[in-house]
């Protein structure tokens, strides 16, 4: 598939994923999310590729759902309104969250309402000092809704969200850390090299160990404790099958012949290389 709404580039096991409608803000409409779905698809099982990071052409990350082509060109469509929703939430909510790769969305400017569920569905999130959030919808009559509540209600404390939701203020990269809806900001002009390092820095991880650092957490949310031990111990048994017990081998035993200090980097650094 060729897109039309979206970039993609892949460098050192890392793959870029460029919304690419700058002159929309980079909205959602339909086209991209039957984009971004195929593409996730690709993504998945594209070995080449350890992480994923997303961001927007222009200035924008992402001005949330194309209030035109989606809610008022589909009004009259119900069954491709709803053809397009359930695409629009799975990417975002579902697909991103459990997606086999890591995935972190770098976010260079606009970032409004359904773009929200977005940013939540990545695993780590990095903002521009300069970016502006805000939920929008309570300015245009409606509220924060498809995947957005859930997502708000998942990353952020019941009064952030509702201060945000209820007022529609926008706010700026410092704050979206401040508040935990990214992990850091960093001035704009130096977003893309830290979003990569830190993108690189994973990339040089192992990746049966990424998949699973991000699969006991992600499940281990919607268990009870008991159920999260065993389902710990089962991953830890798929872990060693799938590396040929090289944690032990390699990532312990490099440790105890002196080669590095786990607690202060990976073996990768060390080598200045890829963890073998
Ligand atoms: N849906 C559809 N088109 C959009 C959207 C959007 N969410 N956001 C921007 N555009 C379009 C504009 O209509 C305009 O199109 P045109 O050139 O054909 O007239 C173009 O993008 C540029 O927009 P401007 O408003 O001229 O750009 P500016 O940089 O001044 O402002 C901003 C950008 C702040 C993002 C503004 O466009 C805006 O408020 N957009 C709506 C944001 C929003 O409320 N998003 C929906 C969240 S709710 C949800 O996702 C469910």
């Amino acid at each position: 598939m060729t897109y039309k709404t979206l970039d993609l580039s892949i460098a050192d096991a890392v793959a870029t994923v460029t919304l690419n409608r700058p002159e929309k803000r980079n909205a959602m409409n339909p086209t991209l999310h039957v984009e971004m779905t195929d593409l996730l698809e690709q993504l998945r099982y594209d070995d080449a590729v350890k992480v994923i990071v997303f961001t927007g052409a222009g200035k924008a990350f992402c001005a949330g759902m194309d209030l035109k082509e989606f809610f008022v060109e589909l009004r009259d469509n119900p069954r491709e309104y709803d053809r397009i929703t359930r695409l629009a939430v799975e990417w975002r909510y579902r697909t991103l969250r459990y997606h086999p790769k890591i995935t972190i969305a770098m976010i260079n400017g606009y970032c409004f309402g359904g773009a929200f569920s977005f940013v939540e569905g990545c695993d780590l999130a990095i903002a521009a000092d300069e970016a502006t959030f805000g939920l929008s919808e309570i300015n245009f009559k409606m509220f924060p809704g498809g995947s957005v509540s859930k997502a708000i209600a998942n990353l952020l404390s019941p009064r952030d969200a509702l201060w945000y939701g209820l007022t529609g203020y926008t706010f700026d990269g410092r704050e979206a850390a401040r508040i935990g809806l990214v992990n850091r900001s960093f001035a704009l002009a130096s977003l893309r090299d830290e979003a990569i390092k830190v993108a690189r820095d994973i990339a040089g991880k192992d990746a049966v160990a990424l998949r699973a650092a991000k699969e006991a957490f992600r499940y281990s949310l919607e268990m009870s404790g008991d159920a999260a031990m065993s389902y710990s111990s089962a991953k830890e048994s798929e872990v060693v099958l799938r590396q040929n017990d090289a944690w032990r081998e390699e990532g312990i035993g490099d440790f105890i012949s002196g080669k590095y200090k786990p607690g202060l980097g990976g073996i990768e650094q060390a080598s200045g290389g890829a963890h073998r």
